[in-house]
């Protein structure tokens, strides 16, 4: 067994894993995160895309000694990280229609995050191709989008909903 040290959503996490152990399977077993789901576990779907140190990442991709020393943020500390009760990105996914079943869910705002946070005002186009490593297999993708336009002119304040 590794002992790590890890940041989740906020909170310091001390445990000891088995090196094999991966972080998607430390973050749901381990330390209690079954808000990021396992869609394929094999870093094809995107369902369990987390933010670590600042990124979006595959957390079947990785291992949790890996993590070791950095910090991790889930779809559940996500809100945690605005004043208000939901992050603009899960509030847009509701108002628009961005999900059926949810399984992708999680890990599109994730991924959706982390791209805003590189392009403030992304082109359809741009979504597009920022979203390409998540697979959503309900919504066609069409109001995946528009949650992620709709959350982009909320984030800089210009309040244009598409
Ligand atoms: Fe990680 Fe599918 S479960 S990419
Ligand atoms: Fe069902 Fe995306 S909403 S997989």
């Amino acid at each position: 067994m590794v002992s790590i040290n890890v940041t989740v959503d906020g909170r310091s996490e001390s445990h000891d894993v088995e090196p094999r152990l991966l972080l998607v399977h430390y973050l749901r077993d381990v330390v209690g995160k079954v808000g990021t789901p396992i869609g394929c576990d094999t870093s094809n779907c995107g369902a369990c895309t987390v933010s670590f140190n600042g990124q979006s990442i595959k957390s079947c991709s990785m291992l949790a000694v890996q993590a070791d020393g950095g910090d991790v943020l889930t779809i559940e500390g996500l809100a945690g990280t605005v004043e208000t009760d939901l992050h603009p990105m899960q509030e847009a996914f509701r108002e628009c229609h961005g999900l059926q079943c949810g399984y992708c869910t999680p890990g599109m705002i994730m991924a959706a995050c982390d791209l805003l946070k590189e392009n403030p005002n992304p082109s359809e186009a741009e979504i597009r191709e920022g979203i390409e490593g998540n697979l959503c297999r309900c919504t066609g993708y069409h109001n995946i989008v528009r949650a992620v336009q709709t959350a982009a002119a909320s984030m800089s304040g210009t309040g244009v909903s598409s």
